[in-house]
């Protein structure tokens, strides 16, 4: 079958390739691949930064974020038929396993030793079809299969949006205002989900008026460019307290005066992965002292496991109901399987880019 693959950590060996088909063993299904999104984790596996390829293998068949159709169920293969559309779970538990992979909780693997399909250890989903066992396939609803391929994306808000609603169970909450800093796909739909709960949202985005102020708007936020405002106590002062703070740009140093404008009592999440070697000199006394002084909290969060995968699905239908096609609109552009490449280049008219298979 065709597939996208890399040599892992050789930067530029992105190609499109006929590999061999997947084996269908007891117990999993055959899909066949029908859209892949791609985002800054291909980018930096496709520049050689990281990735790995399954034991055995010299190459690894990149994408994580799928939508697909069963084709074949194999005997012992149960709650899924030919035809259901699926997304598959990104990370796989650690062989050992650790004590959160055991409870299916692998989005919080202790031992590192977790493996990712598309990025650490297994083969991804940019490519004809793929096999997997039914426990790691979440099956969509027709209704929302024109925008299921953003369910990866959005698992990954899902987990943090639980998390953020766990940590302050510490106290007394109730939050009315966030900022999302970054108006790319995942923080989109993060603004998306703190509006259905009835949050205030502010976008702080680098890129000046297009698309992506179109499409915070359409959902109801506030846009603020960058440009012209630096994330700080007067922008915290004009716009309101800002009881939560989302990081989806990966621009590390944002992390910092998330910290310090975030309102007492609130929490800075931060989700965006920086791959680079960034240094700065901060404030240290003076964070410190907001930190302990308004308890405030700061937390990372990475990938997700099924429970946020399954409220994705729940979410995805309440998003459509809500603003009906503001999610396919994120969809920017659509590309066939020859032209995977031009997903990565850079444009501030582009959100998320797709690679259409069949
Ligand atoms: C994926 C996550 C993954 C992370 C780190 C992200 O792009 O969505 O599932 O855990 O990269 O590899
Ligand atoms: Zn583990």
């Amino acid at each position: 079958m065709r597939a996208v693959v890399v040599t892992p950590k050789k930067p530029g060996s992105g190609r499109l390739a006929e590999v061999p088909d997947p084996q269908l063993r007891e117990g999993e299904v055959l899909v066949r691949v029908q859209q892949v999104g791609l985002d800054g984790t291909d980018a930096e596996i496709l520049e050689g930064q990281y990735g790995e390829a399954p034991p055995g293998d010299d190459y690894l068949i990149i994408g994580h974020e799928s939508l697909g159709r069963v084709e074949k169920v194999m005997g012992g293969a149960t709650g899924l038929s030919p035809g259901d559309r699926v997304v598959a779970i990104v990370r796989r538990p650690d062989p050992v396993p650790c004590r959160n992979c055991a409870a299916g909780e692998w989005d919080m693997c202790l031992n590192g030793q977790y493996t990712e399909r598309g990025i650490k250890g297994r083969h991804g989903f940019l490519a004809e079809f793929y096999t997997e066992s039914p426990d790691f396939l979440v099956a969509v609803p027709a209704e929302i299969a024109p925008v299921a391929v953003l369910l990866e994306p959005l698992s990954i808000v899902e987990k943090a949006i639980e998390q953020i609603k766990r940590i302050q169970s510490r106290l007394v909450w109730q939050a009315e205002r966030a900022v999302v800093l970054g108006a790319g796909p995942i923080g989109l739909l993060a603004g998306m989900l703190l509006s259905l709960e009835g949050i205030e949202v502010h976008f702080y985005d680098a890129t000046e008026r297009g698309i992506k102020s179109d499409l915070a708007e359409a959902s109801g936020a506030n846009y603020i460019w960058a440009g012209e405002r630096k994330l700080s106590h007067e922008l915290a002062a004009e716009i309101g307290a800002v009881d939560i703070v989302v990081e989806a740009t990966g621009y590390s140093p944002l992390a910092f005066d998330a910290m310090d404008m975030v309102a007492p009592n609130g929490v800075v999440c931060l989700t965006g992965v920086s791959g680079g070697s960034r240094k700065l000199e901060v404030s240290a006394d003076h964070l410190n002292l907001e930190m302990v002084l308004s308890n405030k909290v700061v937390f990372g969060t990475v990938n997700a496991n099924r429970r946020h995968f399954e409220s994705g699905v729940r979410h995805l239908l309440e998003i459509e109901a809500r603003w009906p096609g503001l999610l396919s609109r994120m969809i920017t552009r659509r590309l066939p399987l020859t032209e995977f490449a031009r997903a990565f280049e850079r444009s501030p008219d582009h959100v998320k880019s797709i690679v259409e298979i069949s």
